[in-house]
């Protein structure tokens, strides 16, 4: 959606059915598609799966695939402009960091993004003044709430990040569209500057 809101027309790509994604829709194996149809497009964002990376899941012992290095290989590989998006402590080359609280969000959700084309983050720096929401309680006017887990309440999440037609499910697997809105924009003068 930030894309879309910067300009873009978005086609989205995962291996799960995504009946409520808002744009042309491929069911497929990222990677593949790359492979077969980069070509086709200006550049490519991947939000490949974070969980090896996350404190959470370390601590669970749950193994997962490392797929931010084979993503960085398929994306290169077709020359193009991209953008990768992940967890902190996850592999990604200087990447920089985009955090709710400046883009006027209700939640922190902290991401990094390596680009490659030089994005740089605001200059505004990231300032935590309101209390985050201890989960399994109701989240208080004054609260900023973290989505993750069984978080509760759907609804208030939907507003914090600026997503209103996702599940809880989709929503806590999700990058708010005030953050590709931002890099949106530097992607497309890194683009206008090569064309
Ligand atoms: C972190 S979520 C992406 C969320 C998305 N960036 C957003 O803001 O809504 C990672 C997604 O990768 C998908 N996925 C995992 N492995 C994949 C693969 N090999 N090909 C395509 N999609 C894959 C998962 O089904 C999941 O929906
Ligand atoms: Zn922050």
């Amino acid at each position: 959606m930030g894309y879309h809101q910067a300009g873009f027309d978005v086609l989205g790509v995962d291996k799960e059915r995504q009946p409520r994604y808002p744009f042309t829709f491929v069911q497929a194996d990222a990677l593949e598609f790359v492979a077969r149809n980069g070509g086709c497009f200006d550049a490519i964002h991947a939000s490949p799966p974070c969980q090896r990376y996350s404190d959470a899941q370390r601590l669970a012992k749950r193994v997962h695939p490392a797929l931010v290095a084979d993503t960085r290989v398929a994306l290169r590989r077709t020359h193009l402009p991209y953008v990768i998006e992940n967890v902190d402590g996850s592999p990604l080359r200087n990447p920089i960091t985009l955090c709710g609280s400046q883009f006027g969000l209700g939640v922190y959700r902290h991401r990094l993004f390596e680009t490659s084309f030089g994005a740089t983050a605001p200059f505004w720096s990231c300032q935590h003044v309101a209390p985050i929401a201890k989960m399994g309680r109701p989240v208080r006017d004054h609260e900023f709430m973290h989505v993750v887990g069984n978080f509760s309440d759907v609804q208030r999440a939907r507003g914090a990040m600026e997503i209103p037609w996702m599940t809880r499910d989709e929503l806590r697997e999700a990058i708010p569209p005030a953050f590709t809105e931002y890099l949106g924009q530097q992607l497309i003068a890194a683009l206008e500057i090569a064309a």
